[in-house]
């Protein structure tokens, strides 16, 4: 059985989906791993590492292989390389990808997205959103403290005190609480807001202050945030105005599973903030949590700068890489049986992660998706 290790395409796109010390317990459990040359590179890590842990070098790895991984879901015309009947592993938003979903069918391919790992505990070392938000949170911190032109820890020195930084992080979740973790330990004063009731006490866990709005919480399906109606966000809004014009620092890390992020912060918001304030929005691609943000840009709103975050997993792409491949590796561990890459489809994180099988669209709400198109998506 052959895993084929993908070059990532994508622009910007420098991680890799295994790392070299994620190899030898492939190879144990009965793989051949080969790899597309340079395919390390972006994440710094070298062919020879790869060849040295036991791969092998190819440019057509993907050509025989039974398993192809990768970040990025591999562009349609990669496909052609792989055998029909092949399986993918990668980050694949099925819903965003429908005209890619009916191709894959045709392919005959069997494809896994790592986005779908249900978050139950057998599955925790696969989730690779969690290890994604993670490094996200953490690079949003850095960046915070990069762009503010000021310390973030207290200063009490011969020529005088220096106050630490001002810090609000909104949303709590594993991005959040990394980013509040981050900020803490570069001594910045920090309070964080999320909706959902756990929140507070995660929030003060990291030695920061939890902001208290005295609103009811918004507690949805699995521990996760549901969608504010209007007026409830004009109100959160209001109330969180006061907390964020006395901010130096602002990081927001809000999402609502399947929909587009929430609108925390409006411009006029941003516009109350000190002169030199920095608003870094970590949800920027799914719309943004604050009013006006460019994924990819920093744009000046006010007098404050609001830095727009795009792949940002991806600007720590060799940490981010060693801990997708670890999320991916135990996928593959729970997908091997007596040597053989040989899904168990009753298995309910198999069949969670399942988009397309035999020829056949087997994720519901893909499929769902597909019919409400009235099949006119392939056209
Ligand atoms: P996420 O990335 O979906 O959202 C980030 C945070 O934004 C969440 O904490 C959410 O409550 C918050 N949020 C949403 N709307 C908001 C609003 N209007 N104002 C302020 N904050 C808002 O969340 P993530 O990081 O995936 O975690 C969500 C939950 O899932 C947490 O309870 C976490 O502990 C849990 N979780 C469970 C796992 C497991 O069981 N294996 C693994 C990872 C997370």
């Amino acid at each position: 059985m052959r895993i084929a290790i993908a070059r990532e395409t994508l622009p910007g796109e420098a991680r890799v989906a295994l790392v070299p010390d994620a190899l030898g317990a492939l190879i144990n459990a009965g793989y051949e791993v080969a790899l597309q040359p340079g395919a390390g590179h972006g994440a710094m890590m070298t062919d020879e590492a790869y060849q040295h842990a036991g791969a092998v070098v190819d440019e057509a790895a993907m050509a025989q292989a039974d398993l192809v991984v990768s970040v990025q879901p591999l562009p349609p015309d990669a496909l052609q390389e792989i055998p029909r009947g092949a399986a993918t592993i990668s980050f694949f938003p099925a819903n965003q990808r429908l005209r890619e979903v009916l191709l894959r069918r045709d392919h005959g391919v069997t494809t896994f997205a790592m986005e779908y790992v249900p978050r139950i505990s057998r599955a925790q070392s696969m989730d690779a959103l969690s290890s994604q938000s993670l490094v996200a949170g953490y690079r949003g911190a850095i960046v915070a403290a990069g762009r503010l032109r000021q310390f973030f820890p207290l200063n009490m020195t011969a020529a005088g005190t220096l106050p630490p930084a001002q810090v609000v992080v909104l949303g709590a979740g594993v991005a959040g609480l990394q980013a509040i973790a981050t900020c803490r330990r570069l001594g910045a004063v920090v309070k964080g807001y999320d909706v959902r009731a756990a929140a507070a006490e995660e929030i003060r866990s990291m030695g920061a202050i939890a902001i208290d709005l005295e609103l009811p919480t918004l507690e949805g399906a699995g521990g996760y945030a549901r969608e504010m109606t209007e007026d409830r966000a004009a109100l959160q809004q209001e109330r969180l105005a006061p907390y964020i014009a006395a901010a130096d620092a602002l990081i927001t890390t809000a999402a609502v599973p399947g929909r587009r992020a929430p609108v925390l912060v409006t411009r006029a918001m941003v516009e109350q903030m000190k002169m030199g304030s920095v608003v870094v929005d970590l949800a920027a691609e799914s719309g943004g949590n604050v009013e006006g943000v460019v994924a990819g840009k920093v744009v000046q709103m006010g007098q404050a700068q609001l830095w727009g975050g795009s792949n940002v997993p991806s600007q720590m792409p060799a940490p981010a890489s060693r801990l997708y491949a670890h999320n991916v590796s135990a996928v593959i561990k729970l997908m091997t049986a007596d040597q053989q890459f040989a899904p168990d489809f009753t298995d309910e994180i198999v069949s969670a992660m399942c988009v397309t099988h035999a020829g056949e669209v087997v994720h519901q709400q893909t499929r769902t998706l597909l019919t409400e198109t009235g099949g006119t998506i392939g056209e």
